[in-house]
């Protein structure tokens, strides 16, 4: 990955104390125009920034994950795709507003990101890390999260709520014709972007679980506070290992 031209490396060893050149500059430096930038976080292999790039090409996307092995396979697509409005960027999210300057990025997508059972700070949709990014997302901002997680997107829609953060698009069950909104009821723009399917979004329909998806805006103005819920563990991580925590709940 060290000759990709799409590819930024700074895992933290790299970025420690350092200021990072290109922040506020991703568009000129880049990408070389003034189009929205739009990130993938915790991309795995950059389906979603691959994806969305070959749809929308007046839009920038941004893949970040802090696996290189993972990276490298939506970073070799889009070198040979030549997509010129994709990069990526390995690094820890929990530094992810040293890289991205106050308005400089339009939405986000979480992607089947990990549900941290035990540790909700480390959630992507935590408020330790909303409140990240809205020091670089513009004012509303819209995040976006698709999951098989029942505890992540419980934990998400109680956040949501609690803080009144505007809903645009909710359901349990996106792909299920007989859900409240399956994704055959929505509109076309919206039924495009949500049939991309991940890695592990395949890995997890193969198993027969449903897909949950929440698209939410970020005001600038809220001052963010942790839902107080306590939400049954999703059992079916443990398939094959014993449960490691031992908790059958969480917040
Ligand atoms: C379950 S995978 C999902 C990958 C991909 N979005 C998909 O759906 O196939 C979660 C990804 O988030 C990344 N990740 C989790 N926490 C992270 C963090 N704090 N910083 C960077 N990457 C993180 C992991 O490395 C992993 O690739």
């Amino acid at each position: 990955m060290e000759t990709f031209e799409n590819v930024y490396q700074y895992p933290f060893s790299v970025i420690d104390g350092k200021p990072f050149e290109q922040k506020g500059r991703w568009n000129e430096e880049c990408f070389g125009n003034s189009n929205p930038i739009i990130l993938e976080l915790g991309c795995g292999k950059g389906e979603y920034t691959v994806g969305l790039a070959k749809r929308y090409p007046d839009t920038n996307f941004i893949g970040v994950d802090i696996k290189g092995a993972r990276i490298y396979t939506g970073a070799k697509q889009a070198l040979e795709e030549k997509l010129g409005n994709v990069a990526f960027l390995r690094t820890n999210i929990e530094i992810i507003d040293r890289f991205f300057a106050e308005n400089e990025v339009q939405e986000i997508w979480l992607t089947f990101s990990d549900p941290q059972m035990k540790n909700p700070r480390k959630r992507l949709s935590s408020t330790y890390f909303l409140k990240r990014y809205k020091r670089f997302l513009i004012d509303r901002g819209t995040i976006h999260l698709k999951t098989d997680s029942n505890l992540l997107f419980t934990y998400t829609s109680a956040l949501v709520q609690q803080n009144n953060l505007p809903v645009l698009l909710q359901t349990n069950d996106l792909y299920n014709r007989n859900a409240e909104l399956p994704a055959d009821k929505l509109d076309l723009y919206t039924r495009e972007i949500l049939n991309i399917r991940t890695y592990y979004e395949n890995q997890w329909i193969e198993r027969g679980l449903n897909i949950k998806y929440i698209k939410f805006a970020l005001p600038h103005d809220i001052s963010l506070h942790e839902p107080d819920v306590e939400i049954e563990i999703d059992d079916y991580r443990s398939f094959k290992r014993p449960k490691r925590s031992g908790l059958s709940t969480s917040k």
